[in-house]
């Protein structure tokens, strides 16, 4: 059993986890670099920051980054999601509580309803809104000034985002898979957080072996912690990590379970490939969306898939990692 209070201090622990500063933040030091300048050249010129669009796989960051924009501006974090937002009113009532300079975060904004994203265009542009009132032959359209703000949209997919949206964010900032270096600091910084000692070894085991994705070394880290504890072990060791990554079906190179089925999936029923998104989606029970934001793009940035216009194809480097034969065509 845990007890309330252990509980609080898990929720607590968890909320200290996001780095609330540039600073704070580790890695991705281009975006970091040019967003300090356009926050500083904002806040000398006593104006919101431009409209912000922050794109690239999930787990790198991308929420995380919207909340430090909006505490280096000194303004009120607000969020919302593309899905949430079904109609055009539920954007104008959001619309219309901002206060000055606000930064509105809207997740998975490539989801967002286009009756919804024509509201955005003159809200983005000049800071309105136009409402039309009443119906039939009576109804007319009102203008509604808005406060002016910062809107930080975020998507896994920038390629979906119709364009006029696109071209609305006068800040566009890809986000890239960590390298190990940065990802095992992120894991040290975690293990300060929760008062665990960890050897510098063991912390690069856990770097490694997440994929690129903070929100994935974090997550390895506590169960790898959880083992520690088991063990009563004072410093995690690499030992106990590799234990742990295993119990949890990470392989070396951090595949998990579903990149397994996913690569052996075409080895296995398609020679290797090539292969359709969606019969493949099918043949192992994925979702074809989640396989392509979720798994793709980093087996794609490994060189363990290719994409070509036939279909998915698996590379010998993937192959090899099998320990398997390429086999002939
Ligand atoms: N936690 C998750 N992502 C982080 C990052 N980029 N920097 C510091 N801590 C993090």
């Amino acid at each position: 059993m845990i007890s309330g209070e252990q509980q609080m201090e898990e929720q607590e622990i968890e909320l200290s986890l996001r780095p609330e500063t540039l600073n704070q933040y580790i890695g991705q030091n281009q975006v970091k670099n040019n967003l300090r300048i356009f926050i500083e050249a904002a806040k000398m010129r006593e104006e919101p920051l431009d409209h912000a669009l922050l794109y690239g796989p999930p787990g790198l960051g991308k929420t995380t980054l919207a909340s430090i924009i909006a505490n280096e501006m000194g303004v009120q974090f607000r969020t919302t999601s593309g899905p949430a937002i079904e109609r055009a009113g539920d954007l104008a009532a959001i619309l219309s509580s901002l206060e000055p300079g606000d930064v509105l975060f809207i997740d998975e904004i490539h989801r967002l309803p286009r009756s919804v994203e024509e509201v955005l265009y003159p809200a983005m542009e000049d800071f309105c809104l136009d409402i039309v009132v009443g119906t039939g032959p009576s109804a007319r359209s009102v203008r509604l000034d808005l406060p002016p703000f910062t809107l930080v949209g975020a998507t896994t997919r920038a390629g979906l985002l119709s364009a006029p949206l696109r071209d609305r964010f006068g800040v566009h900032s890809r986000l890239e898979y960590y390298d190990t270096k940065a990802l095992c600091e992120i894991v040290k910084r975690t293990a300060e957080i929760f008062h665990v000692d960890i050897d510098g070894q063991a912390a690069s085991e856990v770097a490694r072996r997440s994929r690129g994705t903070p929100r994935i070394a974090n997550r390895l880290f506590k169960r790898v912690r959880d083992i520690a504890q088991v063990k009563r072990e004072d410093v995690i060791s690499k030992e106990t990590t590799q234990e742990a990554l295993n119990m949890l079906q990470v392989d070396a190179e951090g595949l998990d379970f579903i990149d397994h089925k996913l690569l052996t999936g075409i080895m296995d029923g398609f020679r290797g490939g090539p292969v359709g998104l969606d019969t493949i989606a099918a043949t192992i029970g994925e979702e074809s969306q989640t396989i392509e934001d979720v798994y793709e793009p980093f087996l794609l940035q490994i060189g363990f898939i290719q994409r070509t216009p036939r279909g998915r194809v698996v590379t010998p480097k993937a192959y090899a990692h099998f320990n398997r034969e390429v086999p002939h065509s």
